[in-house]
Formats: C-alpha cells, structure tokens, sequence
C-alpha cells in the first residue's frame, strides 16, 4: 500500500480518493477531482488569512515557530547578526550564498553606485505636508520611482531586475532619510558612498553643517544588525502582496510600495510605533498590571506581543534587546525600557498569554531602541521597511523565476444573492442601510 497518499471518502458519493502529499503537503487542485458529478465545480480548500496554505516553495527563509528558530539560506538569524554586516547578508538572501570577499566588494560597490535619487523626484517629496506620515512619503516615493526607470517593467529579462534590485536597495535608505528630513524642514543630505551602508544612512538622516559625518561606530552596527534582523521573514502579509502583486507583472518599484503599503499596518511593521504609544498611556511602571488586566479582559491587545507563525521567544527580539543594551551605553537609557521590561515580566508569568503562546516579537523592543537613538515614532516602520524591501525582492525574484507560479488569483465561496432582475427606482423601498 502506498503510504505516501492521503486517502478520502466522500460520503456523499461513496467515492474514494489517493491524494499524493507533495513535501509534506496535499496540493489544493487535487481536491478538485471530488465531485458529485459532471455539473459540479469540485472541492476547493477554504482558508480566510492563510492560516493553513502555503503559496509557494521558497528556498530563502526557514522559521521553526514552535522552536523560536529562524534561518536565512540555511544559517541561523544569530550567526548572520554576529559575523556579517546587512550588504553581506542581502547578497546572501538575493543569491543564495554568501558572498566571497571580491563578491562583497562589488556587491557593496554596485549597490552605492544607486543611492542617488533624481532630483524630479526629491521635487516630488518637496510637495508633501511638513506633518506626512513618513510611511505614506516613503509608500509614495517608492511607487513615483517607477515613472523614473520605465524599463523596469520588463521584469522578465533577468538583467533588468537585477539592475532594479541594486536601485531599490541603494535608494530606499536615501528616501526614508529625505522623508525624515522633510517632516524637520531640513535641506535633504546628499549620500556619502565612502560610508558603510547604515553609516550613510545616518549620515542623510542626520549630518548638519560638519564637513563630514560621522557615525558612532556603535550605533552604526546596532542599525545594520537591526536591518540583518528584519531583512526576511518568510511569507509574511506585507511579502505575500510582494508576490501576489509582482505576479501580475507590475514593475518591481510598485509591487515594493504595495508590500510597504501592507507593512505600514498596526498588525504587521506598523506595531513598533504602536508599542511606544502603549508604553506612554501605560506611563509608570506600577500600572503595568492595571494594564495587563484591560488587555485581557479585552481592551486592546498587547502591542508588540504574539505573532502568527512564533509560538515561542521572537528570535528577534532576543538579539534587540541585546543590542538595545548596546545602544542604551551610548545614548543613556530609555525610562520606557523599564516598563517594557515589566510588561514582559507580568505577560510571560500570566496564564492568558501563556495559554494562547503569545510572547514578545520583534517589534516589542526595537521602538524603545529607536527611540533612544533620535528617532520619532512615525519613523519606526520606514526603519523596518528599509531592510524588508531586501527580503521583498529576494522573494519577488523567486516567485518570478518559479515555473509553478501564475497570478495570484484565490477562490471565493459566494454567499451572496442569487440572480435577481433591478427594480424601476419608484417601485424600490427605501434601504436600511446606505453605502
Ligand atoms: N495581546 C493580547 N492578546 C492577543 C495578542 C496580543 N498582542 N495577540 C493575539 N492575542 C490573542 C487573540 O485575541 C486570540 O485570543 P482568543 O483565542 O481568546 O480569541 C489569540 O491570542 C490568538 O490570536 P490571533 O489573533 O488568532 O493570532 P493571529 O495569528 O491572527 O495574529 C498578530 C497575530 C501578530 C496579528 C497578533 O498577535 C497581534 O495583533 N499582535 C499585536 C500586533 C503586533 O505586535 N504585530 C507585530 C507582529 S511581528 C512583526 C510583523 O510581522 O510585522
């Protein structure tokens, strides 16, 4: 007997089915050879947010959720955040290996040589409100890049995106700094390519009149292992529209915006900034429990805690709040720390988060970290998108150069009304309810 086979019985016509599990897995299509007869559609899977279907096979990113285990190509998040620097680890995600010390160097040139960005389109972050939100300039910013590099659309031609690649990877920083500099009113800082990555980064963010910036070496790389931190994590809600989106054939400069449109939600990268409006209304350390108790019994969730795929310790945020102690010897401490600390403590301890497994993820940390490094809340999920939009291409390149792949194009089960004719308008009642 084959046991690699799922075997089904329809109860409804005595028919038994082998479905083969393909890696683990039963293919959705396979469903659709139950039938009740000629006439009828087959069965389909019915799974509202994914919470059971994968969409792909994907080489990039392996995350144990029970385990709290999370790998790029293969090596642990930890490794990668200790020995290489965020360049290296992209070059790792977008090829598959990392890179020899001739391949970084050209790496690192090709990706400074597209810092730049044209000056229409600094005009074009001039024309926005000094109070944006620095998610919609950067959202905005990105998907105006494509009127820039036409030719972008071709996203068949492997050379073509391997050159919109190095762009959106050089550009992304120089665009979330200018939109940081635009809601100061400060003139915008042009790139300085004799800096590291994150260095430059903090150059256009912060650089006044001094000749030449420079970084504290220690924040520098507390930013570049916060970018190794949040480059990819699988198939995610702002990845999945990545894909979904670039699967249509839309250039890769509009399916980036739409991923970071999904991203600048409070559920998903917009919860750093959540999480240090929740540790303000919370205020002092002895109402932690106060606020624990007003979660549980329904009022809000806990920002920054939970996660869809971790049923254990964020990986993530065990290494932020390291390199949080990192940044706080420089920068002196947050007072937030203190009660974020609490927070965990009294949330580990209860039996409400305990039970659902709903532990620290990434964001819980990384907002006070931010925060003690000059950054305004609203900047939050434009330092996470800055990293992700690495992770975003990677699996964007994938999904295009997968043969299996089609538009993405899911199923409904329709509850709506049947066919019905329109009334004249003197003979409908007036609604209930209006649109
Ligand atoms: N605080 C309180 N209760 C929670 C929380 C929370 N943060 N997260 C989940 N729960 C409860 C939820 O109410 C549910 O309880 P019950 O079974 O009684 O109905 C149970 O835990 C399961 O939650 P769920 O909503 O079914 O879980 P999900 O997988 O759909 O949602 C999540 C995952 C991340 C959206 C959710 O945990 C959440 O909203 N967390 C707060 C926002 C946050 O920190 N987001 C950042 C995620 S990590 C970075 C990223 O992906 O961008």
């Amino acid at each position: 007997m084959d046991k690699e086979v799922v075997n089904i019985v329809d109860r409804r016509t005595g028919a038994a089915y082998d479905l083969p599990f393909f890696k683990g897995a039963v293919r959705a299509m396979d469903l659709r050879q139950i039938k009740t007869g000629p006439e009828d559609f087959g069965v389909m899977t019915y799974d509202p947010a994914f919470l059971n279907t994968a969409s792909c096979q994907s080489a990039i990113t392996f995350i144990d959720g029970d385990k709290g285990i999370l790998r790029y190509r293969g090596y642990p998040v930890e490794q990668l955040a200790e020995n290489c620097t965020f360049l290296e680890v992209a070059y790792l995600l977008l090829n598959g290996e990392l890179p020899s010390a001739l391949e970084l160097k050209q790496w690192v040139e090709a990706i400074t040589t597209h810092t730049m960005l044209h000056e229409t389109t600094k005009k074009f972050l001039e024309g926005f409100r000094h109070n944006a939100h620095p998610m919609g300039m950067f959202i905005s910013t990105v998907a105006a890049l494509s009127t820039v590099y036409p030719e972008s659309r071709h996203v068949l031609d492997p050379e073509i995106r391997r050159l919109q690649i190095r762009r959106l990877i050089g550009k992304v920083p120089t665009i979330a700094a200018y939109t940081y500099r635009h809601s100061l009113g400060f003139p915008y800082v042009y790139p300085d390519n004799d800096l590291s990555y994150a260095a430059n980064f903090m150059n256009m963010l912060w650089k006044m009149v001094e000749p030449k910036y420079q970084a504290n070496p220690v924040l520098a790389r507390a930013l570049d292992i916060l970018f190794i931190l949040h480059a990819d994590h699988e198939q995610n809600c702002s990845t999945n529209v990545m894909r979904a989106v670039g699967s249509s054939q839309a250039d890769p400069f509009l399916a980036t915006a739409a991923a970071a449109a999904a991203l600048s939600g409070p559920l998903h990268g917009g919860a750093n900034e959540e999480v240090l409006r929740m540790l303000d209304e919370i205020g002092t350390k002895d109402r932690v429990h106060a606020y624990v108790d007003s979660v549980k019994a329904g009022k809000g969730k806990l920002m920054g805690f939970g996660h869809r795929v971790y049923k254990n310790y964020d990986p993530r945020a065990r290494i932020i709040k390291w390199a949080a102690g990192k940044v706080f010897e420089v920068t002196g401490g947050n007072p937030k720390l203190e009660i974020a600390l609490e927070l965990e403590r009294i949330a580990l301890e209860d039996e409400y988060f305990i039970k659902r497994k709903l532990y620290p993820n990434v964001d819980f940390y990384s907002g006070i970290m931010y925060q003690a490094m000059g950054f305004r809340p609203e900047m939050f999920t434009v330092l996470f998108a800055i990293p992700r939009t690495v992770g975003w291409l990677a699996q964007w390149q994938e999904m295009i150069e997968d043969p299996e792949q089609k538009i993405a194009r899911p199923r409904q089960i329709y509850t709506g009304y049947e066919a019905r004719n329109v009334v004249p308008m003197e003979k409908r009642a007036a609604a209930a309810v209006t649109a």
